[in-house]
């Protein structure tokens, strides 16, 4: 087959289109609407919290994440290197220091025992992620944050739906980040929430999102007056974007479902084709959503040029930000992450995404067989 195949595509349905353009035909209420609430809601019954907050980024959402948790300038928040910039930029939205620590192989997420050297006296909070839609080593992260009497954020952007036995990460931390941008579980183009079981939490997220204005009422339909009374930005979700976030929720199990069958056959086939491609070993109980389709391959670089020009789009993810031109040059990093560096030039991440047909994952193994051969 001549093949053009993206590293995601979308899964949408004529529900989606229905209730967004439900509410353009509103002509009413595309700012602020009962949509936010709602979708709220099954954001936090989905994962399993008592509260989420919607924002409109899953990078506002850590921002104001970590405002709402204190943390300020002087404190030290430990991350990882090998994830999206927007983790490890964001205790710098406080005037904080981000610490790297080095991930582990299995999950590719942040390993227990190099967070523990890491922690000095002025570590505030501990922000791993959830590497692709895997559920990190979070337990063990969650008993050195109690050890340590830290903070727990899960940076969740990437594993909406991702568990460990019964329990949704989300759930582990003390509270969580999603992100429904585009190439995520379910997406509503721009997009992210805050997932807490914390009341306090939950209520400095509200003003903080929407100008530290006490929202008794519906702010642009009220005739009533509005107190003020912190600093905040405008980082809401709109109603029309709340919209699409209910029905897309709505199909979070069925995309989740679609992905995991297209990685089982999509790694079944390759492995039949080759032996050069190594798969992640997932640890037990662990149940990855697969957001990313990521594996180790040899003469990486050579197979990444080779698929582009056979139409297969893929990417490294990531390239570690402590290696950026901003963390090098401008803010003087220089760590030992031997383990992210490595992961970093031996990783392939290939085109994942529910409607991936038998054909295209066929012509993708194939395709990668040939490389080798
Ligand atoms: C691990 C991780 N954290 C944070 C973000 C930021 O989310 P957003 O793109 O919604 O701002 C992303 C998104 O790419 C991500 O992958």
């Amino acid at each position: 087959m001549t093949s053009k195949i993206p590293l995601f595509k979308i899964l949408w349905d004529e529900e989606d289109v229905e209730n967004v353009g439900n509410e353009i035909k509103s002509g009413m209420n595309w700012a602020v609407g009962p949509r936010v609430e709602q979708f709220e809601k099954l954001i936090a019954e989905y994962i399993g919290t008592d509260y989420a907050a919607v924002f409109n980024s899953g990078t506002s959402a850590l921002h104001s994440l970590l405002l709402a948790h204190g943390i300020k300038k002087g404190d030290e928040v430990i991350v990882p290197s090998f994830t999206f910039i927007a983790t490890a930029n964001s205790p710098m939205f406080m005037g904080a220091k981000p610490v790297f620590a080095d991930i582990e192989e299995e999950t590719l997420g942040l390993d227990p025992e190099s967070v523990k050297k890491n922690i000095t006296d002025k570590t505030k909070a501990i922000l791993p992620i959830h590497y692709g839609g895997c559920p990190c080593k979070i337990r063990e992260l969650r008993e050195i944050a109690d050890d340590n009497d830290l903070i727990l954020i899960e940076d969740a952007a990437e594993a909406m739906g991702a568990s460990i036995g019964d329990d949704k990460v989300g759930t582990f931390g003390d509270s969580a980040v999603l992100s429904f941008c585009q190439n995520k579980i379910i997406t509503t183009g721009e997009g992210g929430a805050v997932v807490t079981d914390s009341k306090d939490i939950y209520e400095k997220l509200l003003l903080i999102r929407s100008h530290g204005r006490l929202e008794t009422g519906d702010y642009f339909s009220s005739a009533g007056l509005f107190d003020y009374i912190d600093l905040g930005y405008n980082f809401r979700m709109s109603n029309i974007t709340a919209a699409l976030g209910i029905s897309q929720i709505k199909k979070a199990d069925k995309i989740i479902d679609m992905r995991q069958k297209n990685s089982e056959y999509l790694t079944r086939k390759i492995m039949e084709e080759t032996d050069k491609i190594k798969l992640l070993p997932l640890p037990d109980g662990y149940n990855h959503v697969h957001q990313l389709c990521t594996v180790i391959a040899e003469q990486r670089d050579d197979l990444i040029s080779y698929l582009k020009d056979k139409g297969v789009t893929t990417k490294i993810y990531f390239d570690p930000v402590h290696l950026s031109h901003f963390y090098r040059e401008k803010l003087g990093y220089n760590c030992d992450l031997p383990v992210t560096e490595d992961m970093a030039k031996r990783t392939i991440t290939l085109p994942m995404y529910p409607s991936l047909s038998r054909e295209e994952m066929d012509f993708m193994a194939e395709t990668i067989g040939k490389f080798y051969r």
